[in-house]
């Protein structure tokens, strides 16, 4: 399903998640998951995991309305951080999955590929420059890959369409953030996918090496006991007693071994800060 909602429409009806949840989010049969190995992933490994995907990345252009020729990637997701983000929610299998910055769609077609593939849930997308910047390409290329229904798309700024998303009582497993980059957005889409994630949820946030971006996971990690940042692998055997019954891979990382993507996890319901709370960071 394809909402496009534009800034200022009278709200989005939570219609569709109610009618979603009653029919178990789309549930569709499943096809039997790829087992998630907790190594990083590499090159070699990564899979295309649908023709369009195959064509944008083998091509790495789109043709505008206007004739002109655009990379695909950049904006978009590299193949490693986009087979990342297709493994983790083949192995988390969620129900309710958001995702803002959708450019030409190269994230969300990974993402909703793997919905279907588990037969189950639904993804939220949030960019307000599809049709101004980006010539409502992402839109067509989801639509070519037969994954329209698994998405909702909001053409509406992420600090706008979040809080009213937290409003409606939405409650996610997955938020990756590949938004506008700066620090203050970073931060101020965090303390909404916060209270929109649900305890056990994770947060991918792109494009760690950003200053910006960085700095604020940086943020998010020292200062909020309700997140764990898991971006780096723990020593073989940790990683279970931390998080029992639960498989976490850390993100793909650069050459000097720092992660090209940030992974929290939502550990607890409450923030227990007290106002005047502070960590240096
Ligand atoms: C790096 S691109 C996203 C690439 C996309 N995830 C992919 O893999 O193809 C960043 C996107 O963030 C969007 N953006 C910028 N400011 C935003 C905001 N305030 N709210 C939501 N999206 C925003 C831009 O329109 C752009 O499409």
């Amino acid at each position: 399903m394809i909402c496009t909602k534009t800034r200022g429409t009278p709200q989005h009806d939570i219609f569709s998640f109610r009618r979603l949840a009653a029919t178990g989010y789309g549930r569709r049969p499943a096809i039997t998951p790829r087992p998630f190995s907790s190594r990083p992933i590499r090159s070699k490994r990564e899979r295309v995991v649908n023709p369009v995907l195959e064509r944008l990345y083998r091509d790495n252009f789109v043709v505008h309305k206007n004739g002109r020729r655009k990379p695909v990637c950049p904006p978009g997701l590299t193949l490693e951080r986009g087979d990342y983000l297709f493994q983790l929610v083949r192995a988390r299998r969620p129900t309710l999955t958001l995702e803002i910055g959708f450019a030409y769609g190269i994230s969300t077609l990974h993402i909703a590929e793997a919905l279907r593939r588990n037969g189950r849930g639904h993804h939220i997308v949030i960019d307000p420059h599809q049709r101004t910047r980006f010539d409502g390409l992402g839109l067509e290329h989801v639509k070519e890959a037969g994954l329209s229904s698994w998405i909702t798309f909001h053409e509406e700024a992420a600090e706008l369409c979040l809080p009213r998303l937290v409003q409606e009582g939405l409650r996610l497993d997955l938020a990756f953030d590949d938004s506008g980059h700066l620090f203050d957005h970073v931060i101020t889409e965090f303390v909404f996918l916060a209270q929109l994630l649900r305890t056990g949820g994770v947060l991918v946030v792109d494009d760690a090496g950003l200053p910006g971006v960085g700095r604020a996971c940086d943020f998010v990690a020292a200062n909020r006991p309700d997140f764990e940042d898991v971006s780096v692998a723990p020593a073989p055997g940790l990683l279970r007693r931390l998080l029992p019954g639960e498989s976490l891979p850390p993100p793909p990382v650069n050459a000097r071994g720092k992660p090209r993507m940030r992974l929290f996890r939502k550990a607890r319901d409450d923030d227990p800060r007290d106002w005047s709370d502070y960590k240096p960071f």
